[in-house]
């Protein structure tokens, strides 16, 4: 692994060195396929160097909007990407078509898993044969979609090699995985280092080239492979952190009188060789859920089991019904029977202060409390009006003293910096807080239930 400097650029050649050339003048044309938190912020950035770009979506409401001068990624400022419209640098269409004028194609499409968690590359295909429709010599292909190693080289180069054209010969090709963080305010696309292997030098080159006109640091590795599997080490290892940490909160629950919390908090006192994760609800998003099952997956294929990475999933997918039967034990408290409990939800979206609600843990709860049973039960979040989920449309409710009052239990799902947590203890029968957001409110402990953390207990022995 090498980190990219310009220096390499000057070994190219033919039209490799064409297209550099291009790069380093902004009359590269960026394509990119995929517009969502992944490939917007891509497109933007490019604008904002003074480069054109061309943006392709199956949703034409997307597409509409964008031309429009609407922003729809609540991480982009609005008036970025309506100056990227108005200055005629950024455009979108649903025919890929448009492709034929870009030099470099980002592809961002989703990587989902299908219902028995096997991966769905079926997007990334559906992309190349579109593209493939349309290659021409001197373009470089960059995928950015999370995959599972071998992708790039064993699904999407024999479908763009459907053109007729010669893989890192007549077009260019490589794997550069993303690591967006929507909601991290310290770092963003420029100052987020990545990584980038190409099919062969002249690719991982160009592809590092083209990410450094928006990126600061570009590391070149071996190849697409590498670049794949490091993405998915990434986010496995913070699967099997946070596993980790779920499973201490449940042993401190079942010791009793030691706060996981503190615990965590202790721990990160050292100033090296341990890095902070904290218990939740489970795991969200487009990414920590799905991407170890990527590699599970492929681990079959070598008679491999991958453990680690199985037991994480299992640790982290048991929490909702570890929340849910603290909810149980709480309602079982109050003179309601179960099935006439009102449940409400606090927070939607998969992390603190995002709209994304993909996998949240919130949607993992719900259909556990209904398979208990327990179907009254709303959710609260003022960054979601509207959730679909457990095929039912729910829409957030407003609070005050006497909504709040009228729930059975309140669970802290999200912790998002604007829920007013001391109303919330103050006027709720019972929290179930699965994130330590009231650790700062002295009043009401008692109606409190902190995920990993149980008062001290007896201990019984068994005599035989
Ligand atoms: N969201 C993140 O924080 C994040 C971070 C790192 C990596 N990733 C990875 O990046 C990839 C994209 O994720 P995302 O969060 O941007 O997804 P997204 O759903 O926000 O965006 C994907 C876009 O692709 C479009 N699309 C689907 N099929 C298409 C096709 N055939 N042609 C053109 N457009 C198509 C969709 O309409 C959508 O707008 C995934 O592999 C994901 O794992 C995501």
């Amino acid at each position: 692994m090498k980190l990219f400097s310009e220096e390499v650029v000057g070994q190219l050649n033919g039209k490799a060195a064409d297209l550099a050339h291009r790069i380093k003048n902004k009359e590269a044309i960026i394509g990119v396929v995929g517009l969502g938190y992944v490939g917007m912020p891509i497109a933007l950035e490019y604008c904002k160097k003074g480069y054109s770009c061309i943006g392709v979506d199956v949703v034409e409401e997307k597409v509409n909007s964008l031309n429009n001068g609407i922003n729809f990624i609540e991480d982009l400022k609005d008036e970025e990407v309506a100056q990227a419209v108005s200055d005629g640098l950024l455009k979108a269409s649903t025919d890929y078509q448009a492709l034929t004028e870009a030099d470099i194609i980002f592809i961002a499409v989703p990587t989902p898993f299908n219902a028995n968690k096997d991966p769905d590359i079926s997007y990334i295909i559906n992309a190349g044969e579109r593209i493939s429709e349309f290659l021409s010599p001197g373009q470089l292909i960059i995928l950015k979609s999370t995959t599972f190693p071998g992708t790039t080289e064993s699904y999407l180069i024999p479908v763009l090699e459907k053109s007729g054209l010669r893989t890192g010969e007549d077009y260019y090709i490589a794997f550069s995985p993303e690591r967006v963080d929507p909601g991290n305010k310290v770092f963003h696309t420029g100052n987020t280092p990545i990584v980038a292997g190409g099919i062969n030098e002249t690719s991982t080159i160009l592809a590092s080239y083209a990410n450094n006109q928006i990126i600061e640091k570009v590391y070149m590795v071996s190849n697409p492979k590498i670049a794949e599997l490091e993405k998915l080490l990434e986010n496995i290892f913070r699967s099997v952190n946070i596993a980790l940490v779920n499973e201490l909160a449940i042993l401190c629950e079942r010791m009793g009188g030691i706060n996981v919390w503190e615990v965590v908090e202790a721990a990160s006192t050292k100033p090296f060789g341990f890095m902070k994760f904290t218990p939740g609800p489970g795991v969200g998003g487009h990414c920590i859920p799905i991407d170890p099952y990527y590699l599970s997956w492929l681990a079959r294929e070598y008679d491999f089991e991958t453990k680690f990475i199985t037991l994480a999933a299992n640790v982290n997918e048991s929490m909702p019904y570890h929340v849910v039967n603290h909810v149980i034990r709480e309602v079982a408290k109050q003179p309601v029977a179960l099935r006439d409990a009102r449940i409400l939800i606090m927070g939607v979206s998969f992390k603190k202060n995002v709209r994304d609600l993909r996998h949240s843990p919130a949607e993992a709860i719900m259909l556990r409390l209904f398979e208990e049973g327990i179907e009254n039960v709303d959710y609260s979040d003022p960054w979601a009006p509207e959730y679909q989920a457990v095929n039912r449309t729910f829409y957030s409710v407003d609070l005050n003293e006497e909504k709040l009052a009228s729930y059975n239990c309140v669970i802290l799902v999200t912790d998002h910096d604007d829920f007013d947590l001391d109303f919330i203890v103050k006027h709720s029968a019972h929290i179930v807080d699965t994130r330590n957001m009231t650790k700062e409110i002295s009043h009401g402990r008692e109606k409190i239930t902190l995920l990993g953390y149980t008062e001290p207990k007896t201990k019984y022995v068994m005599e035989h």
